[in-house]
């Protein structure tokens, strides 16, 4: 089978959507808020932009102290729901301890949240109504879509239970009538269920959590985890050294890390905000 490398479908993706920006009376503008210096962070918003820039659309970083007040932060997202020139709003998590996380999400706006996570774009998604969808979910049943990996009845498990990842995605396997399983760090006889799946999703974020023998034949592995290992060399949970054996013994399909669902996630971030300019200037 194959490495779902994800390079080409957003090469693809960004010539799409550079036109269907062109097409745009007024160009989108996402806002991306950060708090603190958490590395992980910098280099994701930094990847963020690059793409803005790519496909041409506007982009500004709002960049707080780690010890910024509450009120403040509560403030600029205030501002930036009532600015008519910003499309999307994105708060960059995680913050701060002393900063109320589910607060501040929330108080973005529904149809300006970017990043799916409001409790309106949550339960609309719960309820299977059209919303904004958190986009590493989004990006993966992109991914899955593009390979023509069957998703209809297949039994999935996703290992992770988090809002940004799990919950999300599992709604959007319902949506696709898959069988879906969440494990979590108190699920039982783990790799019992990792071996009986067709699709396994892994966001654990330990560097070699999951080896070749973890899986039956032909199983799809979608690596979400960003991990460092010992060397410093960015991974995911599936060992790298397994990855031969997984694609041309075993006939798996696996995303890599690097190039796998990471580029996924900032591409549909940004055909999200395309998608909120789109439907504000159909009205
Ligand atoms: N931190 C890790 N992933 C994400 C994401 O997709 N969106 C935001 N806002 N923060 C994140």
């Amino acid at each position: 089978m194959t490495l779902l490398d994800a390079r080409k479908l957003v090469s693809k993706k960004v010539d799409e959507l550079k036109s269907r920006v062109d097409k745009l009376s007024k160009k989108p503008s996402l806002v991306i808020i950060r708090v603190g210096d958490d590395f992980a962070s910098g280099k994701y918003v930094a990847n963020k932009i690059k793409k803005c820039d790519e496909v041409g659309i506007d982009s500004k970083i709002i960049h707080f102290d780690g010890d910024v007040k509450q009120e403040v932060v509560e403030e600029t997202i205030l501002n930036l729901n009532k600015d008519e020139d910003i499309t999307g709003i994105l708060l960059q998590l995680p913050i701060p301890k002393h900063l109320d996380e589910d607060y501040l999400t929330n108080l973005i706006e529904d149809e300006k949240d970017v990043d799916g996570f409001t409790i309106g774009n949550m339960g609309k998604l719960s309820l299977g109504l059209e919303s904004n969808v958190a986009c590493t979910p989004r990006g993966i049943i992109t991914l899955l879509k593009e390979f023509n990996i069957e998703i209809e009845g297949q039994d999935v498990l996703i290992i992770n239970r988090s809002n940004i990842v799990g919950k999300p995605l599992a709604q959007l396997f319902l949506k696709e009538n898959a069988t879906v399983t969440i494990a979590h760090s108190k699920t039982k006889n783990l790799k019992e269920k990792i071996v009986l799946s067709d699709i396994v999703v892994t966001a654990v974020g330990k560097a070699n959590f999951l080896r070749a023998d973890d899986f039956k034949n032909n199983t799809t592995i979608i690596d979400v985890s960003i991990n460092f290992n010992e060397l410093g060399k960015m991974c995911g949970d599936v060992a790298k050294e397994d990855y031969d054996v997984l694609v041309n013994e075993k006939q798996c399909n696996l995303t890599p890390v690097p190039n796998g669902v990471g580029q996924m996630t900032v591409i549909e971030l940004i055909e999200q905000t395309i998608e909120i300019a789109e439907k504000r200037e159909r009205i």
